[in-house]
């Protein structure tokens, strides 16, 4: 992978430079792992031949929603990708928690879908966000499922502990930022996730019955995808399910009047087409229910 930079590394590279300091340890991988690299009057020396300047250093500074890639021709570029089929604008961007000494601890980056996070961020982070998905989903016993992969931090979890893992993703494109995001590249590595590209309404609808042991579904808001919040849907999700298979539907803050009249209206759906046990888990800002 090329190196991907955002404010932070820009910031700690600068506050070097201006402190005379000839080398710093910065990650290039938006906090994964950590190289040396050497400061000069122009920039920075980087892995493999390329540089980068103190001005376009400067200007991944100014642009803290977004996550940077030093290309092949030592250029930067924004990580995002238009969907002309979806019409929605894709982009990378930087999660981290302000320290006391103006210091940032990076963690795993979101999405912006048109200007909203995937993840939730307030007062959270991505990666703590998947936690809670994953512990309210598992413990996982079998092949799990997940309806909508984003940036894959579902999959991957999962993967930890599952069996086999398949997800689905509506939009290719989406796959295209997972493949520049340093913290999605299990997603492409051994063969223990499965990948499909298509509206999980209609792919799940061709799979076999009590296909799987656990449920992952955390699609986007109701008011951009309803049809994956429709007692159609749940019959699918429970027909696929193995008997006494868990669901772990992400909704959105329980204490939103939206969250609060999704919570009732998808529990009453799961209710009717079968599901049982429904279970509110507000730490996973979503609902578990079980397959008779
Ligand atoms: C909230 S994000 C999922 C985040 C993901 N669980 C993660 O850990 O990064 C929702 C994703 O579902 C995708 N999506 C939207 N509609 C879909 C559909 N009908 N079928 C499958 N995926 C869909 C969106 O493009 C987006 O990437």
């Amino acid at each position: 992978m090329n190196p991907i930079l955002s404010h932070v590394q820009a910031q700690q590279l600068l506050n070097a430079h201006k402190a005379d300091h000839s080398a710093l340890a910065v990650s290039l991988d938006l906090g994964r792992t950590y190289v040396e690299l050497l400061l000069n009057a122009s920039g920075v020396e980087l892995p493999n031949g390329l540089h980068i300047t103190w001005l376009d250093l400067d200007t991944i500074v100014r642009n803290q929603n977004n996550c940077f890639a030093v290309a092949d021709d030592s250029t930067i570029y924004k990580i995002q990708e238009f969907s002309p089929e979806f019409n929605r604008l894709y982009s990378l961007m930087p999660t981290g928690e302000n320290m006391r000494n103006g210091a940032c601890r990076e963690t795993a980056p979101t999405m912006l879908i048109s200007g909203i996070p995937m993840h939730r961020i307030k007062g959270t982070d991505p990666q703590r966000d998947t936690k809670a998905k994953i512990r309210a989903a598992g413990p996982f016993t079998g092949p799990v499922l997940d309806t909508a992969t984003g940036l894959g931090y579902t999959a991957i979890a999962a993967a930890q502990s599952a069996q086999h893992v398949t997800t689905i993703e509506l939009d290719p494109v989406v796959l295209e930022i997972c493949r520049s995001n340093p913290w999605s590249q299990a997603l492409f590595e051994g063969s223990q996730i499965t990948q499909l590209i298509g509206d999980s309404f209609d792919l799940i609808a061709e799979m076999a019955d009590n296909t799987f042991a656990q449920i992952i579904h955390d699609p986007p808001m109701f008011s951009l995808a309803g049809h994956l919040y429709s007692a159609d849907f749940y019959a699918e999700l429970y027909r696929v399910l193995q008997p006494r298979g868990k669901l772990f539907h992400y909704i959105g803050n329980p204490e939103s009047k939206s969250g609060r009249s999704v919570t009732v209206g998808a529990s009453a759906r799961l209710t009717e087409v079968g599901f049982t046990r429904i279970q509110r888990r507000r730490d996973a800002f979503g609902i578990v229910a079980y397959k008779r």
